[in-house]
């Protein structure tokens, strides 16, 4: 079956936040490379002409860079247009057909707050505008498992599950693609890469900046469901997933989703939830919020691999640095020949993945210091090293999601089962404890991983952790 590639792209909230942050840059970074080649249709309800959505469109690159460009930009504005309307009303999408024109295939992406959703989606198939066509949705997908499963059901209504195309953008980082790269494409893994020889695994998505001017959706929303049940639990079952059957990006999905269903739900008491000191001041903030800006949990995963190991992970806003960073701890040799032996004097061996800003992978081992005394210290072997390089997570998603390749997207049982996974603990849960700005989270995190060798705070810049 070929597959046709979209031949128009409706940008629905165009004049909002996601599109001026990452989709107009992302728009500009294809029409350099030469792979914008089809209309874009900007739709939103302020009523301005397309010389204002063009002024925003410069506005939005300007702030990531020169524009250095000038053909490309030129190009990415001739494939401008606007169309203002209400989301409820038919004329809208009466309008958003005629802009078309002859494109018969469009891509339709839902850059709009969440509540929005069906009702767009609704409109889409009422007005015709979805058949043949694709939707792109991006997180959160739902706010907890009932609504998840509404949305699914509601898209579902008009999008077969090939024409869906859930974004997280994380999946789309190099690093993490090469997450389920290094484990499938080498055999030394697989012995070690289980109960029998992983103590733990610990994941950390820090950043040293606030909610800044999103105050009003992180209302709505909370570290955990903002951050914890997409893209950690997608890095999650990238590390925990059995290998695929095949090459179609199909059978990833179906190991990926048999991690989600196979996480244990929370318990309030696998949560601990924080809150920065002086989140309450911020705009659209309510003075006495209850919302969480940092979580650090403990999960399980009752399969056959992983019975018994902890995962813990942990993220939250304003804390001491913004870096994300895996660390699989192998569990300590049986025996402690050594005086210095592992755990006593530090951490056991370790795989390190290094997400970003920069990305690395590294081995950790104990290797002898020179001398008559048998004491060593653990080196970290680099086995890759580099900036980020190639396209952005949102030019790559975008332009598959054009093409029709689901590979980096989210399913419909995986995105419902891992909303399964935190749904006890969406209402269920202990107070916010406050944290000072620049630390690493609440006091209270310490506790739940101090079994397991505490957390490991990833640096600014690359540096070995040692003994
Ligand atoms: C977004 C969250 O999905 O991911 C943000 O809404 C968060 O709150 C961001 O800052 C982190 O993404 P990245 O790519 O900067 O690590």
């Amino acid at each position: 079956m070929t597959v046709v590639h979209s031949d128009a792209l409706v940008l629905f909230g165009v004049t909002g936040d996601l599109a001026h942050k990452m989709i107009f840059p992302a728009l500009y970074a294809m029409a350099k490379r030469g792979e914008l080649t089809v209309p874009v249709i900007g739709v939103a309800l302020p009523k301005w002409s397309v010389e204002r959505l063009h002024e925003r469109v410069q506005d939005s690159l300007k702030q990531h860079g020169e524009i250095e460009d000038i053909p490309a930009f030129d190009r990415l504005l001739s494939r401008l247009s606007y169309v203002s309307g209400d989301y409820k009303d038919e004329t809208t999408f009466a309008a958003i057909k005629k802009a078309l024109g002859e494109a018969k295939h469009p891509a339709h992406y839902l850059a709009i707050p969440p509540s929005l959703f069906e009702t767009v989606i609704k409109g889409l198939g009422a007005s015709k505008l979805a058949e043949q066509a694709r939707v792109i949705v991006e997180k959160p997908f739902g706010r907890d498992l009932a609504s998840a499963r509404n949305l699914n059901r509601a898209a579902r209504a008009v999008f077969p599950e090939d024409a869906i195309f859930r974004i997280d953008h994380y999946l789309g980082k190099e690093a993490i693609m090469n997450i389920l790269y290094f484990r499938f494409a080498n055999t030394f893994l697989e012995p070690i890469w289980n109960r029998n020889y992983v103590a733990s695994i610990q994941i950390t998505l820090s950043e040293d900046f606030g909610v800044e001017d999103r105050g009003a959706f992180y209302e709505t929303a909370g570290c955990l469901r903002d951050v914890v049940q997409n893209h950690l639990f997608q890095i999650v079952a990238l590390l925990a997933m059995e290998p695929p059957a095949g090459r179609d990006f199909g059978a990833v999905h179906n190991e990926k989703a048999k991690v989600f269903q196979a996480m244990r739900p929370l318990t309030a008491d696998d949560l601990i939830r924080g809150q920065y000191a002086g989140y309450r001041t911020e705009p659209d903030v309510a003075v006495n919020s209850d919302v969480e800006t940092f979580c650090a949990l403990r999960l399980f995963i009752d399969s056959w691999r992983w019975e018994g190991v902890p995962w813990y992970l942990r993220s939250g806003k304003y804390l001491a640095e913004t870096a994300t960073e895996i660390l699989v701890e192998l569990k300590p040799p049986p025996q402690r020949l050594f005086a210095d032996s592992a755990p006593t004097t530090g951490r056991a061996n370790y795989l390190r993945f290094r997400i970003s800003p920069d990305s690395s992978i590294s081995l950790a081992a104990r290797v002898k210091r020179g001398g008559k005394e048998f004491v060593g210290d653990q080196r970290e072997l680099f086995l890759m090293e580099e900036r980020a390089i190639g396209k952005t997570p949102y030019e790559l998603l975008l332009g598959d999601a054009m093409a029709g390749d689901g590979a980096l997207f989210t399913r419909e049982d995986a995105v419902e089962a891992a909303w399964a996974a935190v749904d006890p603990v969406l209402k269920a849960h202990h107070e916010v404890h406050c944290y000072q700005q620049g630390s690493w989270g609440p006091k209270e995190a310490d506790a739940i991983i101090a079994a397991d060798g505490g957390w490991h705070n990833p640096g600014r810049a690359e540096k070995a952790l040692g003994a």
